[in-house]
């Protein structure tokens, strides 16, 4: 091979080279400014109108549309009752929901409401630790100890809201520590999961990977309490939402994702 050809391809070489390795520099720093400008957003999960979480809350020139309507109870006197604006976008999506899982029952006031409104035949499926059983919760070591005293302090239900009412015809109660429960039977078949649990960092962690497994192919997983007051929770999310499209219902403190 003549020389100036040896030569050309040392050149070539190098150039090839010089210019890869600026190119995954440059990549490299977009890559990490991006994560740092969603690290210092106070809330960095995507906010949403609430006509962008479902159809039925489309807007109209009079205010949301008729379809939104949803058989509904506040959230007075009620123990960790999600917000009135919380209530109507889970009463919202169970209506379009044949199957339904809550981790976290508390009062049993939000799984009424959620068969009140969910058609004919629906079930909902909803999962608490029953008093007794408290010495089988299962908290991983760096769970945030405040929060595992919540999650104590809010099994104290062993009767429920919906008890003596229609609705118990369509509701499913399990009691079960989460980390016990074996999802396997639901598997790809929920329509919306309720994420309401331990608001503990192992735990909602094991329950979003329930969630997903229980998820059918265009179902809805929620969850409660994306808020820095609850910082395994959002921590969690704020991680998971580097991997999948969170969004962050508006005036709520619901992160929401939708398969499909
Ligand atoms: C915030 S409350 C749920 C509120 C309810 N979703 C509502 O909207 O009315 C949390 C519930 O999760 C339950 N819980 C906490 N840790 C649990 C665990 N490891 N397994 C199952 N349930 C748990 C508590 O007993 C309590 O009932």
């Amino acid at each position: 091979m003549p020389d100036w050809v040896m030569v050309l391809l040392v050149v070539t070489n190098v150039v090839t080279l010089v210019a890869l390795y600026l190119a995954t520099r440059r990549m490299l720093k977009l890559r990490r400014q991006k994560r740092r400008a969603f690290a210092f957003k106070s809330y960095p999960i995507r906010q949403v109108k609430l006509e962008e979480v479902d159809p039925c809350f489309a807007m109209t020139e009079h205010g949301p549309a008729p379809e939104s309507t949803v058989a509904f109870i506040g959230g007075e006197g009620v123990v960790a009752s999600l917000s009135d604006r919380e209530t109507w976008v889970i009463a919202g999506l169970a209506k379009s929901a044949g199957k339904i899982f809550e981790f976290g029952t508390c009062s049993g006031k939000t799984a009424h409401v959620m068969a009140l409104n969910a058609p004919d035949g629906a079930e909902i499926h909803t999962l608490t630790i029953h008093p007794d059983d408290l010495a089988s919760l299962q908290f991983g070591a760096s769970d945030d100890r405040l929060h595992r005293d919540v999650a104590a302090d809010e099994a104290a239900f062993t009767t429920f809201y919906y008890e003596g009412h229609p609705t118990e015809s369509k509701i499913h109660q399990i009691f079960s520590d989460s980390k016990a429960f074996d999802d396997a039977p639901l598997k790809g078949s929920v329509d919306l999961v309720f994420i309401d649990g331990a608001h503990t960092r192992s735990y909602v962690e094991s329950d979003t990977t329930k969630a997903m497994s229980m998820l059918s192919g265009h179902g809805v997983v929620l969850w409660h309490d994306y808020k820095p007051d609850a910082p395994d929770v959002f921590n969690y999310l704020n991680d998971l939402a580097r991997e999948l499209p969170l969004v962050h219902i508006k005036d709520t403190d619901i992160v929401m994702y939708r398969r499909g």
